[in-house]
């Protein structure tokens, strides 16, 4: 079993850590590294790995290391190991969002692979999506254990080249936000029809979780499962009828065309 190392102990690390704990892995052989000492104690008392505070020791003890820190930082951490230590062989994995490979390569800058990936929220609870794109230089082990860490928090999605992880952003990456606004939408008029705040939430929520249930369960497009709810001249598709008269479709498209445009943007200002 290969060491790992998580610089950083933020929200999506300990996401993967704890997925990756629950699958069976050697705890002995995950190190967590972070400034501050609070969540790194906390992981690694619950999951009975192994902690630091220095990045240098966590990516000495490993040969495959996941990059959890905010985008605007990864480059400085990877210089900062870099002039340090040899990282010859080992395999970067980067969780941050708009950091290109040619990035983590320049600021390495030795012989070492580099793989991105765009996981989402719901991974925190094991129902992530995570695109994934490696460098021609990573090899199949490096790659069997980047699909082993990210299955552990959900789905994965291999993608054939960087942009594309661009294209998963617009999609899984901001898409929780998408529904959630969608919902609070809900929730409001819920309010507003009388139904007190809790139970408000309980509808919008039990209706979101059913949907999207049904999605999961039945073997038939989205789209026939929207007609198959929908009567004609009834209630479901009075307010369907209003949402595509109000121009959703285009709005939707517009919304994820702007997710896009800022990854691209992002990307360009940490290059
Ligand atoms: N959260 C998500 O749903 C999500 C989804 C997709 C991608 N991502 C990506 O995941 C990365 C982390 O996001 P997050 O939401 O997990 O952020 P976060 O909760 O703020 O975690 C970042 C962690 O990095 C630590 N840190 C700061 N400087 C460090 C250093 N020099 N060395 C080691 N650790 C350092 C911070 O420690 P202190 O608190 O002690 O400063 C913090 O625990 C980002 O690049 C983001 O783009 C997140």
């Amino acid at each position: 079993m290969t060491n790992i190392a998580f610089i950083g102990a933020g929200n999506m690390n300990s996401a993967i850590i704890s997925g990756l704990i629950k699958t069976g892995y050697d705890a002995n052989k995950v190190m967590v590294s972070n400034p501050s000492p609070q969540k790194r104690q906390a992981l690694a008392k619950e999951l009975h790995i192994q902690e630091t505070s220095d990045n240098l020791v966590a990516t000495k003890f490993a040969d495959f290391i996941v990059l959890g820190v905010k985008p605007h930082l990864i480059a400085d951490v990877c210089q900062q190991i870099s002039n340090e230590i040899d990282v010859t062989n080992k395999c970067f994995i980067s969780v941050a969002a708009g950091c290109s490979i040619d990035t983590i390569e320049k600021a390495l800058n030795q012989p070492c692979s580099v793989i991105r990936t765009m996981p989402n929220t719901p991974s925190q609870l094991g129902l992530g999506v995570s695109g994934i794109f490696s460098s021609e230089k990573t090899n199949q082990q490096q790659r069997e254990l980047a699909e082993q860490l990210m299955s552990s928090v959900g789905i994965t999605k291999w993608l054939d080249n960087e942009g594309e992880i661009d294209h998963i952003i617009a999609i899984s990456g901001s898409g929780p936000a998408y529904f959630f606004l969608f919902m609070e939408a809900m929730e409001k008029q819920a309010l507003s029809l009388g139904f007190s705040a809790q139970e408000s939430r309980e509808l919008v929520q039990q209706t979101a979780l059913g949907a999207a249930q049904m999605v999961v369960e039945n073997n038939i497009s989205i789209s026939q499962l929207r007609e198959n709810v929908t009567s004609k001249g009834g209630t479901t598709q009075a307010a369907l009828s209003t949402f595509i008269d109000g121009g959703l479709e285009q709005l939707v498209t517009k919304a994820m065309n702007s997710a896009l445009h800022r990854a691209k943007e992002m990307a360009q200002n940490n290059s």
